[in-house]
């Protein structure tokens, strides 16, 4: 069954405390990596209404394009490339509060002018998916995105490692 997702709070802090649980009831659907990841990157897209919200998987020597919400993206990102890339490379959450002072961003979308990438590790400390935030709005991430999409991630990193 289909639930609607219901952010309360007026700061940030307290949108993202909302959605958590709700991030990690949806985790706990028996439908399958596909199915859950989906509704994840819906329920953080919507829910915070950031512009684009998706995952990244490491596939060799590139990062693939897996579920995601919003426009289209580009599909493949080779390591070190980008802001993905050089977040995989450096096993770090990058903040980048102007895409276009970041040496190698890569411009899906000429509306993005923010950015987080946020690093989902295997259980051998490797990276094997990265989470990718955009905004229409410079700086629009800071240290209370990086704490709550770390927690995120960790979800992801549970439902993918079953
Ligand atoms: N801007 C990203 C590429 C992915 S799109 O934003 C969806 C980057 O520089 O890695």
């Amino acid at each position: 069954m289909a639930e609607s997702i219901t952010i309360t709070g007026n700061t940030k802090e307290e949108k993202y405390a909302s959605l958590l649980p709700q991030l990690k009831a949806l985790a706990e659907d028996e439908a399958g990596a596909t199915a859950v990841l989906g509704n994840l990157m819906s329920a953080i897209k919507y829910g915070m209404d950031f512009y684009w919200v998706g995952l990244y998987e490491v596939k060799g020597k590139a990062l693939v394009l897996g579920p995601f919400q919003g426009p289209v993206a580009c599909t493949r990102i080779n390591f070190g490339k980008g802001v993905c890339g050089y977040a995989w490379q450096h096993k770090k959450t990058v903040v980048v509060k102007d895409v276009n002072s970041f040496d190698g961003h890569i411009a899906c979308s000429t509306e993005t002018k923010s950015e987080i990438v946020v690093p989902v590790f295997n259980k051998n400390g490797e990276v094997k998916m990265v989470l990718d935030i955009d905004s229409e709005y410079p700086a629009h991430f800071d240290n209370v995105d990086e704490k709550w999409l770390g927690e995120a991630a960790k979800i992801i990193e549970k439902i993918t490692t079953k």
